[in-house]
């Protein structure tokens, strides 16, 4: 492709050119591991579509990890661990820079890890997932910006399709029916036939991936700009009922994550998750949990929505206390909330959620643990009961200031810790409705 060279000088930031053209350099010394030197993957995909490349990829053929060192060295950064694929990860003044060995790649069975072996670049292309993932610009100073692109690449960029390399892509790398997903949204890009064809054909082989391949590809789907809509695509190819009959995202679902999106656009990723599993049975929820094995966060939030469900018919009461709400409330995590209160029923339960989520959850008491030692309380059940009390109090507007407070304090202490010694219990929050 004409024009390549000058568009890597110019679509990308100057300290990055600066560091691949110092690569390049090096390269062509000889010395250091690379006899070739490429930009690859994705930051080329960009550069021939005109959009901002992220991280630089780059691919020697050599040995990656030896020339990372000696580059890391030369721009200042420090070459940091070496994948089970070869790739070197320097950390750099620019941010990370990728440095891998060019390489072939057998799968000795669908959807395990490849075995890879020390190969030239054209093989290093075929590996790749899609045409326009398998070009290649040549860093070394006399062919700067030349463009390898064996699996015509530039052509697919230009005609906007996502064509896979050879049939059996998807059975060998499963996780490429979800990248194609992500790919087709972000680019506006459409799949060529064939490559549509193999994705239906082949979208059981999801099932085969482990519970954190599918978790590190499903995040990345949720990072996507526009990941409403890449959800949707993924719905409508039937590719994530393919990972869990739990995993869906209904037109409810939908409709409430454009209410975020629009709302703003740094909505975390919990309330996407809680989005997706709003309709989700205690039994989905769990076997979904099974299949993802997510961390804690993601499984509240996925168990969170059969929890509310629980205490729901309770929350219908028109004459609850904010204590009691958020008693109710609060151990269902803030992005299950936040979904019913956009998507929810418009009741009372509604309305209790809302205040919860506006109001009560911001309520303090104001004196501390520290405060009560000082004014005699003893450390222990006392003044936990007393702080109890004392929130109760606050959240139904029995009292409002620090001096109220301890009016209370001074009001119930003698009376809790004559209880205390007789062994008495009183129920929690009783006396300060
Ligand atoms: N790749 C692949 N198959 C995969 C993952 C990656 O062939 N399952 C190749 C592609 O050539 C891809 C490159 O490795 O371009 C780098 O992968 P990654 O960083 O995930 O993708 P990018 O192309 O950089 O895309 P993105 O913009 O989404 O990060």
């Amino acid at each position: 492709m004409p024009g390549l060279a000058s568009l890597l000088d110019s679509r990308l930031p100057a300290e990055t050119v600066e560091v691949l053209r110092t690569a390049g350099e090096l390269a062509a010394e000889g010395e250091h591991g690379a006899s070739e030197i490429y930009l690859v993957g994705g930051s080329v995909r960009d550069l021939v579509l005109g959009r901002d490349a992220k991280d630089p990829d780059i691919v020697v053929v050599g040995n990656g990890p030896r020339f990372a060192r000696a580059l890391a060295e030369r721009i200042g950064g420090t070459a940091g661990s070496v994948s089970q694929f070869g790739t070197a990860v320097i950390d750099a003044p620019i941010g990370r820079v990728d440095v891998a060995t060019a390489r072939s790649e057998r799968y000795s069975a669908p959807a395990a890890l490849p075995d890879v072996t020390p190969s030239g670049m054209h093989d290093d292309l075929r590996r790749r997932d899609f045409s326009v993932n398998a070009m290649a610009a040549s860093l070394l100073p006399d062919s700067w910006g030349s463009l390898l692109d064996p699996y015509k690449g530039f052509s697919d960029c230009a005609r906007g399709r996502i064509r896979f390399l050879h049939d059996n892509s998807f059975q060998d790398d499963p996780t490429r029916i979800l990248r194609t997903v992500r790919y087709e949204v972000r680019l506006g890009f459409k799949l060529e036939i064939e490559t549509a064809e193999a994705l239906d054909r082949d979208r059981s082989y999801l099932d085969r991936l482990s519970s954190a391949r599918i978790l590190a590809e499903l995040r990345k789907m949720l990072a996507e700009d526009d990941r409403i809509e890449v959800f949707r695509r993924a719905e409508e190819l039937g590719v994530l009922s393919a990972i869990s009959p739990a995993l869906r995202v209904p037109e409810s679902s939908l409709k409430a994550l454009e209410h975020f999106g629009r709302r703003s656009s740094g909505v975390d990723e919990l309330l996407f998750v809680a989005c997706m599993t709003s309709s989700l049975t205690e039994q989905e929820a769990e076997s979904l949990i099974e299949r993802l094995a997510p961390d804690g966060a993601w499984q509240a939030v996925i168990r969170g929505t059969s929890k509310f469900r629980e205490i729901a018919p309770v929350l219908e009461s028109p004459g609850l206390l904010p204590s009691e709400v958020v008693e109710l409330v609060e151990r269902i995590p803030v992005p299950v909330l936040e979904v019913q209160r956009v998507a929810g029923p418009k009741t009372h339960q509604r309305q209790h959620v809302e205040a919860y989520l506006r109001r009560h959850r911001e309520v303090r008491v104001e004196v501390t643990g520290d405060d009560l030692a000082e004014s005699g309380v003893p450390r222990g059940p006392v003044m936990g009961q007393l702080l109890q009390e004392l929130k109760t109090a606050r959240l139904n507007g029995r009292i409002r200031t620090r001096e109220e407070e301890l009016e209370l304090v001074s009001r119930r202490l003698p009376m809790l810790l004559s209880r205390e010694q007789i062994g008495d219990g009183e129920p929690t929050g009783a006396v300060s409705q």
